[in-house]
Formats: structure tokens, C-alpha cells, sequence
């Protein structure tokens, strides 16, 4: 028996018990004729105590001998601490060893196993097993198993079958591109891992399982970000026989029971609002509704002045900064230089101080006077003390780069409270969003959405108008799930395929088993996916998905502890039929 207890349960209650312990080495405190050793495992740290007094000689040796990470086993009693620490939950108690093993030795650890500890990011990736010893990471992977489980247990008791889908498939069309795997059987052919099990979902639907879901991995080869893993997991979730409406409320019961069980957090119903009004409002389609800031259109109140900036723009948009006429001079030239970097790309910003006493002081007093301010204060909702920051230009661009800056500025004002909960639906999405670089249109969800009843012969005349039955659920400014309601019938699904360029054999050689399926009696259906990785991060109250995956991938796609992705032999090159054409 390595232990009768773990290092997180011993309490005064155990004292005069003989126990065994089993862990890791903390820490070390050698006096000579008294040692201490804090004992490490999953549950808890325990004190032992080696006495010259009380202890075997041959044990108090052995102790001296202990290094940081050293695996052990000690028998001893409980014993009342002579000094108490209220900090540790078994801080009232101590361990006299009377018996130490010493199971495996351990090199000196390259940063310490410590809640705030000096390794860098780099060090920590590379002996990743060594960081998950530590105790927030540790708690992130628990912390994600509670909600994993929280998950399934919702879902199975609502009839939701967990079905598993193959990893090994054809390129299925979710936007990014496909990671490929050679087959040796068959040369010169490939699988791709899935972007998600989106046919397979609907194809157990025409299977008539009716309500399925699978916490799956996803593979996508995309550029990579906080938010933004190689490989993540979703949520993966179909029904049969309902409609947007019969989704929506499903999976915002799932969401509610999970704020509820593992924050503590009741959330009313959550808004809806259209694309169209995330975009007007908020200049995104996944706003932070934590706070406000909501964006004020002035082209009425701003444009035919002889101001041309404005003047010559398609859209001039401003959002109130609360509080923020205490900036000073320098702090408003910050933000412009920060809104100027490439990375938001604004030209310029305009600003009123909106001053105690109701009058105004803009950077463009020249052009406006008080009375056109109070209408700019006016749209944009802004009170006595606050900034207006103005931004114009080109619509989609200027509203991309005004919701950056009102992020920002929420996170500098504190506004972005990581213990509050705001999540919303956006729905309504465009069935089609226009591609620069292909001159052409994509589908924006997915091929398998379906357009809203009634807008299909919108298609041909005004196609970037018609709109889908797809929704995203929003939690705190990230998009935590997106989903539809499918096409059901061969003839409709052509028919998108032909209006994304697909040829009649393209599509057929693709897609060809889904439209043969949807000719044998597909119900109506619909889904979501909701992306676990970042739904546990966000619930952990951080937004970096990395720090809840517990072999993540670095930001070049690497895992720098096992060295990947790396070269393979000639033998299995040849054996898979590749050739390698590197340059030397
Ligand atoms: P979608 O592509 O919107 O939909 O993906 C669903 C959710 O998965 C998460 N997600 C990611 N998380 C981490 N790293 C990534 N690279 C990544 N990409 C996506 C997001 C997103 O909301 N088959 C459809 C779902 C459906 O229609 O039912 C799909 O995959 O949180």
C-alpha cells in the first residue's frame, strides 16, 4: 500500500493516527536535528517532521538526502503543529516520519514548482508534466473535466446519445485548411482529419438518431492565436425534427445549467440581436455586452459641415468613454497612436471632452460648435465627464476598428470583469459573405446551411442580402458556438453547391454521400458546436485556451515537448508514397 491518505486530508481530527504518505518533495527545511518536507500530491501539501529526538537515525539520514521532486513514501503519526498555519487546510497538523522511502530520485527541476514560478512560457511547454504539477494548471484540467462532465451529464438526460465519428475522412469545406494524413494503401490518396464531424452529424440524423452530440476534436491548420488551437474540442451537437427556435433553447439551457453549477451564476434570457445590429452597434458580430459604449452613427449630425475628413466618409461613428474626460492631452495622443497601429489601421480620431459644467471642447472646434457637439453627445450617449472618440471611414472597416478600440478601452477601464457573465445570441447571419481575394462569394456558416424560408430567389439577385438560419452564441466578447439549420433535400443542396462554383461533379465527387442520403428520408434538422476549449477558459473567468489544454501547441503550431511536427525516414516516406522535394 503506497498511502492511507492523500496530502490534502489529514486534519486534528487524525492526530495520533499512523499513516502513510505518498508524493512529491516541495520543499526542504534542514536544521540538522529537525527536517521538515512539505509533501506535494493532486489533493494537498503535508508537513512531515524528522526529529533527532523521535526519529530512527538511519531515517533522519535518509532525509537529509532528499531533493526538490523526489518521489517518497513516509510512515509516521499525526501530530498537533507546535506552529499552526491557518493558510493550509491541513495546517493544524504534522507528520513524525518514522519510516521514509525514498521511490525515485529526481533531477533539480528547471523552474519551480510553485504557483507564481520563474519558469518562462518556453521552459514550461518543454517539461509541460513538470508544469502540471503545479497547482493552477492543475486546477485548469480539473476544472475543465467538471465542466466536460457537466456537459454529458446535461445532455444524457436529455436523451442526446454520444455517438464517435471517424478522424480519418475527406476535407469537409469549414473554412480553414485541412491537415492531410498519406494513406499507404492507397497511393497517392489522402484522409483528412475533420474541421469538425459536420456531415457525419447529419448523416446520423438521416440515420435517425435524433438527438447526438460528441465532445470531439477538431483539426483546422490556421493561423494560430489565444483563442486558437491546431487541434481544439467541441461540443458537437445535431437534433432532428425542430426548428432555430427548439436549438436556441436547448442549448441556452445547457449554457444557463453550466454558469449555474460551476460559477454559481443565475443569468436571465439571454438578448438576441441580429448580425445586422451587432454590426451597427458594436462594429462585431461577437460584442462584449459586459459594459456598454454603444456605438452613435453621426454621419447626420456630423457630415455637410466643412469638415472633409468627414465629409468625403461613408460611415462617422463614436462611442462615449465613460469617465474619460480626465485624460490627459498625452493620453488621448496614446490612444490615437494605438488605434494607428497596423494592427487596427485607423487613420485618425476625433475627440469631445465632455466637461463637467455641459459644455464641449473637440479636436475639431473649427468646424463644429457646441450645438452640433451636443447632438454628437446626444447619438452617442454621452454624459458630463466622458470622452467622445470618433472614427470615419469606409463602414466595415471603421466599425472593425472603433469595437477594437472600445475593447480596449473597456480593459484599461476595468470594465471587462472576468466573474460577470453576459452571453447573447446573434443570429440572422448572411448566408453568404463576399471573398476579396477569390472575387467571389463563400458561404459563411458552412454549404449546409440553409437560407431563411422564402430567400432563396433572393440567390440570384441580391445574393449578399440573403440571410441563414444560423446563430452564434456569444459569452463575454468570444464566440463560444456557432450552428444552423440545415438543408434537407438533394435538390436545394445543389443548388447552393452550384452557387458556391461548384461543379455538378465537384460537388458530386465531394459531397456526393450526403446528397445520395438526403434522398432517402432526411428529416428536417439542425445543430451547434460549441467550442469547449474556449467555453472552459471563459468559465475559468481567462481568455487564453492554451492554459486549459493540458499538451497545447505554441503560436507556430508546435509542441516543443515531444519536438513536433517532425521528419520522417526515407522508409516511411517511401512506404506512404510521398517525395520530399526540399531544397538543400
Ligand atoms: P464553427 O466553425 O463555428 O462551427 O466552430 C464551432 C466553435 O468551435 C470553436 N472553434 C475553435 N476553438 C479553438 N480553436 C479553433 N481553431 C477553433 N475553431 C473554432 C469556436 C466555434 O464557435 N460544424 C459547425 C457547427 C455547426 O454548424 O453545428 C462548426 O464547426 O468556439
Amino acid at each position: 500500500m503506497y498511502r492511507s491518505h492523500t496530502n490534502g486530508e489529514l486534519r486534528a481530527t487524525h492526530i495520533n493516527k499512523e499513516v502513510t504518505l505518498s508524493g512529491w518533495v516541495q520543499k526542504i527545511r534542514d536544521k540538522g536535528f529537525m527536517i521538515w518536507v512539505d509533501l506535494r500530491d493532486r489533493y494537498g501539501i503535508t508537513q512531515l517532521i524528522f526529529d533527532e529526538e523521535r526519529t530512527p537515525k538511519e531515517m533522519m539520514t535518509l532525509a537529509s538526502q532528499l531533493g526538490r521532486e523526489f518521489v517518497i513514501q513516509a510512515t509516521g503519526t499525526v501530530i498537533e503543529r507546535e506552529s499552526k498555519n491557518p493558510n493550509m487546510p491541513t495546517g493544524d497538523i504534522e507528520i513524525l516520519v518514522s519510516k521514509l522511502t525514498i521511490l525515485n530520485k529526481s533531477l533539480t527541476p528547471p523552474f519551480t514548482i510553485e504557483d507564481a514560478t520563474d519558469g518562462g512560457e518556453d521552459l514550461r511547454m518543454k517539461y509541460r508534466y513538470l508544469d502540471i504539477r503545479r497547482k493552477p494548471v492543475r486546477d485548469n484540467l480539473v476544472f475543465r473535466h467538471k465542466v466536460t462532465m457537466a456537459v454529458r451529464n446535461y445532455l444524457s438526460n436529455l436523451d442526446f446519445v454520444e455517438v464517435e465519428t471517424p478522424y480519418l475522412i475527406k476535407s469537409t469545406p469549414e473554412g480553414a485548411r485541412d491537415f492531410v494524413v498519406p494513406s499507404r494503401m492507397n497511393e497517392g490518396q489522402f484522409y483528412a482529419l475533420p474541421q469538425s464531424p459536420q456531415t457525419f452529424k447529419q448523416l446520423l440524423m438521416v440515420g435517425g438518431m435524433d438527438k447526438y452530440f460528441q465532445i470531439v476534436k477538431c483539426f483546422r491548420d490556421e493561423d494560430l492565436r489565444a483563442d486558437r488551437q491546431p487541434e481544439f474540442t467541441q461540443i458537437d451537437c445535431e437534433m432532428a425534427y425542430i426548428e432555430q427556435e427548439d436549438i436556441l433553447n436547448t442549448f441556452e439551457g445547457l449554457t444557463r445549467h453550466l454558469l449555474k453549477e460551476i460559477n454559481g451564476v443565475e443569468v436571465d434570457k439571454f438578448p438576441r440581436i441580429t448580425y445586422d445590429e451587432a454590426m451597427k452597434t458594436y462594429g462585431n458580430d461577437k460584442p462584449d455586452i459586459r459594459f456598454g459604449m454603444k456605438f452613435g452613427e453621426l454621419n447626420e449630425v456630423a457630415q455637410h459641415k466643412d469638415f472633409n475628413v468627414f465629409n468625403s466618409a461613408e460611415l462617422v461613428v463614436g462611442i462615449a468613454v465613460p469617465g474619460g474626460n480626465q485624460y490627459s492631452r498625452k493620453e488621448i495622443d496614446q490612444l490615437i497612436d494605438w488605434i494607428k497601429r497596423p494592427q487596427v489601421g485607423a487613420l485618425g480620431m476625433v475627440y469631445v471632452r465632455c466637461n463637467d459644467d455641459g459644455t464641449y471642447k473637440s479636436s475639431v472646434d473649427k468646424f463644429y460648435d457646441q450645438e452640433d457637439l451636443a447632438k454628437w453627445a446626444h447619438a452617442t450617449g454621452a454624459s458630463n465627464g466622458d470622452l467622445i472618440c470618433v472614427l470615419s471611414g469606409e463602414k466595415n472597416k471603421v466599425r472593425g476598428q472603433l469595437s477594437a478600440l472600445r475593447m480596449e478601452l473597456a480593459s484599461r477601464l476595468g470594465l471587462r470583469k472576468s466573474d460577470e457573465f453576459a452571453p447573447l445570441w446573434v443570429i440572422d447571419f448572411p448566408l453568404l459573405e463576399w471573398d476579396e481575394e477569390t472575387n467571389r462569394y463563400h458561404a459563411m456558416h458552412h454549404p449546409f446551411t440553409s437560407p431563411k424560408s422564402g430567400q432563396l430567389d433572393l440567390l440570384e439577385s441580391n445574393p449578399g442580402a440573403v440571410k441563414a438560419n444560423a446563430y452564434d452564441l456569444v459569452l463575454n466578447g468570444n464566440e463560444i458556438g456557432g450552428g444552423s439549420i440545415r438543408i434537407h433535400d438533394k435538390e436545394t443542396q445543389s443548388l447552393m453547391f452550384d452557387y458556391l462554383g461548384f461543379s455538378e461533379e465537384e460537388a458530386k465527387a465531394q459531397f456526393g454521400f450526403l446528397m445520395d442520403a438526403f434522398q432517402y428520408g432526411a428529416p428536417p434538422h439542425g445543430g451547434i458546436a460549441f467550442g469547449l476549449d474556449r467555453l472552459v477558459a471563459i468559465l475559468g473567468g481567462q481568455e487564453t485556451i492554451r492554459d486549459f489544454i493540458a499538451f497545447p501547441k505554441n503560436n507556430a503550431g508546435r509542441d516543443v515537448m515531444i519536438d513536433a511536427p517532425a521528419p520522417i525516414d526515407k522508409e516511411q516516406l517511401k512506404e506512404l508514397h510521398l517525395q520530399l522535394n526540399l531544397k538543400p
